[in-house]
């Protein structure tokens, strides 16, 4: 089964052809990055503009790519949510229209069961069930994956997502955004124990993050050398946050893994690119005897592939939708439909 897939949730107009949820016919990404960056962070309504303009190019692109016609692809998958309203809106209403005239069953996904499915692609063996930390830039989750469709959330983040806390402490650093990637190349250089940082507690659910109190230590530690005229060390600090986050991420995830049985593990998201939290999580699974499944760097930050992936085993589900389909900002990782 061939499915053509769009995502458009936040600042990257993405389009692919995906064979049977794991093989990738093409995958056409274009961010817009570069836009953004001027302004520190993505501006939403430049978003959904430049996806208007970069939709029917990115769409013609992924099908030519793919040697094939709308009309020879069996269903079309879209992020309908979570995300950014007005990027989300162009995908599912561009997706509306393909399917409204190629008369083909239309697929909305949830961006993070997308995430999720980036592994499927990068392993052709990987089948639920299994524990999945999914760490973005607006989310971050400790999720059961039951079965393809059917999710639980174990742990969430009380406050900043995994990606946040890289994006807005690399700011404070004066790195361009978005700095969980800026952040990761200049700790490789640095001395992780050069600045410790609060362990944050968080009362109720032992498997929830909170990235709040790094955040805020991060830039009174930064302020405070500023005001003394103090040089910052800025491989040392980004090595410091970086282990912090780090560490903060797998405690509760391994945490979560012994509690609930799984040794079956998967990272997902943008953050699951960190080096650290590769490295670290390989030297875990390794020492513990579990299986470790991440998605190839290409896969990591957001593509139309991982859509098209989930929108295979969505629609195997019987997870359509008619045109009366609408993008929601917000919902739940557990919700189907
Ligand atoms: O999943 P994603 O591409 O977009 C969202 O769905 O949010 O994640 C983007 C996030 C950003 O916060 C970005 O800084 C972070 O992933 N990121 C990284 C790395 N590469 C991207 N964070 C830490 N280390 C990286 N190597
Ligand atoms: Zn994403």
């Amino acid at each position: 089964m061939v499915i053509f897939a769009i995502e458009s949730s936040c600042d990257d107009t993405a389009a692919a052809v995906v064979r049977d949820g794991r093989e990738i016919l093409s995958s056409v990404v274009s961010s817009q990055v570069f836009r953004h960056v001027e302004f520190g962070g993505v501006v939403p309504e430049i978003a959904g503009r430049m996806h208007c303009e970069a939709i029917s190019f990115v769409v013609r692109q992924a099908l030519q790519e793919a040697d094939t016609d709308i009309d020879d692809v069996d269903a079309i998958a879209v992020t309908a949510y979570p995300g950014l309203i007005g990027s989300l809106l162009v995908g599912v209403n561009f997706a509306k229209g393909l399917a409204m005239t190629a008369n083909k069953p239309l697929v909305p996904v949830h961006h993070l069961r997308g995430h999720i499915a980036s592994n499927y692609i990068s392993h052709a063996n990987l089948k639920p069930p299994f524990l999945c930390l999914v760490v973005s830039g607006g989310h971050s989750h400790i999720v059961e994956v039951r079965d393809y469709t059917d999710m639980r959330i174990i742990g969430r983040t009380r406050d900043d997502a995994a990606g946040e806390a890289f994006d807005k402490t690399a700011r404070t650093m004066g790195l361009p955004y978005p700095g969980g990637i800026h952040m990761d190349k200049l700790a490789e250089d640095g001395n992780p124990d050069a600045f410790t940082f609060p362990v944050p507690k968080v009362n109720g659910s032992p498997y929830d993050f909170s990235f709040s109190g790094l955040k805020t230590a991060v830039i009174n530690t930064i302020h405070n050398m500023q005001q003394k005229g103090m040089e910052l060390p800025r491989e040392d600090m980004a090595a410091s946050i970086r282990q912090s986050v780090v560490n903060i991420l797998t405690d509760k995830f391994m945490l979560a893994a012994q509690d609930t049985g799984h040794r079956k593990l998967v990272l997902a998201g943008g953050v699951s690119a960190n080096s650290l939290l590769r490295r670290r999580m390989d030297e875990i699974c390794r020492k513990r005897g579990c299986e470790l499944y991440y998605p190839e760097l290409s896969l990591c930050g957001d593509n139309a592939a991982m859509i098209g992936s989930q929108g295979y085993y969505e629609y195997l589900s019987g997870n359509t939708a008619d045109l009366s389909l609408n993008a929601k900002a917000e919902k739940s990782i557990e919700i189907s439909k």
